[in-house]
């Protein structure tokens, strides 16, 4: 028995991107910058996409830009608009994303001032601290829509009200977001996808700018300008079918996935009523739940779920053998030793209410062990 249940790190391709992927690879193979039929037609592909994508979003196709992912599109946007403005200043959410706060790192070496803003204790952004922050230097102000370990959504209706008083414009990380809940794109400057999140291919991903910025990536061209590099076709007409299934099965995904974490989280905490479920009464994704469990580290619970075949995240990083608190508890006020102990569960749209309820024993069953050794 396999329950994959990380679908916040990575998601299962949809079963007809699986069978289109080959039509797509001979039908669309030629490079679609060049001037013949078949290039045309791929070409013609990608414009498909990337006006259906447009529509979904409510932006202007050509502010649209396909690019690798959303590592990549988060670089570009920050590097890129720094470049265009003359304002030095960033404001930042501790919260962010790796793939935000370090070209944030870099840029900060680059003699840009970086300030972070304040969450509370639910995640979300301090709008006091952020107004007292708030000047005619700054920038930018980067703030996560829903965050990647906890899913919690910021309230950027009131946020963007703020910095339109200094007309800072707003980014919002939105790779976790797309699709499974409905995103205020409006309220946004620029924003970003990720194919992999929403059950398209890895390796491709947009970005949505509203205002201009520098390509970070220079050469043939491509995406007019803002991307160079020949476009992964394949990729793209991926996005665009995911995006379709999603779009289509809105409500009932919506839905579906609420009622799988609401299931996981009640069951949970009926058998060790103990735990706490980070943000819990907060608006959250309904595909993540970030569980703290009473004594028991993350990483052994999550070593020993995966040997029997449930496969979930802890929030901390672990490159050099001892984990590190995740910085996104440590900065909602939990402390290094509660941090330890959280592990994130998210769900995709193809786990079954009772590949849940088989997880939630599974789970019970190993922390019971584990807690008794502690
Ligand atoms: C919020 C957030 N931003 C950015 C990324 C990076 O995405 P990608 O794997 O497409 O580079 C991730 C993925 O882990 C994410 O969760």
């Amino acid at each position: 028995m396999e329950i994959y249940l990380d679908n916040a790190a990575t998601t299962k391709v949809f079963p007809s991107i699986k069978e289109k992927l080959p039509i797509w690879l001979d039908d669309f193979f030629a490079n679609p910058n060049s001037l013949y039929p078949p290039a045309q037609k791929a070409k013609q592909e990608i414009e498909k996409a990337r006006l259906y994508l447009s529509e979904i979003l409510n932006v202007q196709p050509e502010n649209i830009v396909f690019t690798s992912g959303a590592t990549e599109s988060n670089n570009t946007i920050l590097k890129g608009f720094m470049e265009k403005t003359d304002r030095k200043e960033i404001l930042i959410s501790p919260i962010e994303h790796k793939s935000v706060l370090n070209p944030a790192k870099y840029l900060a070496k680059k003699g840009y001032k970086i300030t972070y803003l304040k969450v509370n204790k639910n995640g979300l952004i301090d709008l006091e601290d952020l107004k007292q922050k708030l000047s005619k230097n700054v920038a930018l102000a980067a703030v996560i829509y829903a965050n990647n370990e906890t899913g919690v959504i910021q309230d950027v209706k009131s946020i963007k009200k703020l910095l339109n008083e200094f007309d800072v414009p707003l980014f919002s990380d939105t790779a976790q977001a797309v699709f499974k809940t409905e995103v205020p794109f409006e309220y946004m400057d620029f924003f970003c996808g990720s194919g992999h999140k929403f059950n398209a291919l890895r390796g491709i991903g947009f970005f949505v700018k509203k205002r201009d910025i520098e390509p970070l990536i220079h050469g043939g061209g491509q995406e007019e300008g803002f991307r160079s590099g020949t476009q992964n076709t394949a990729g793209i007409l991926s996005i665009h079918e995911a995006g379709r299934i999603w779009t289509e099965n809105q409500k009932e995904y919506h839905t579906h996935l609420k009622n799988l974490q609401s299931i996981f989280e009640k069951n949970l905490k009926e058998k060790i009523p103990e735990i706490k479920i980070v943000s819990e009464n907060v608006e959250r994704l309904p595909n993540i739940s970030l569980v703290i469990f009473p004594k028991v580290d993350a990483q052994s619970m999550v070593v020993a779920l995966g040997q029997r075949g449930i496969y979930v995240s802890s929030g901390s990083a672990c490159s050099s053998g001892t984990p590190t608190p995740s910085h996104v508890l440590l900065s909602y006020g939990y402390s290094p030793e509660e941090a330890l102990r959280a592990v994130r569960f998210s769900f995709g749209v193809e786990n079954t209410e009772e590949e849940i309820l088989q997880a939630v024993d599974t789970v019970v069953d190993i922390f019971k062990t584990l807690y008794e050794f502690v």
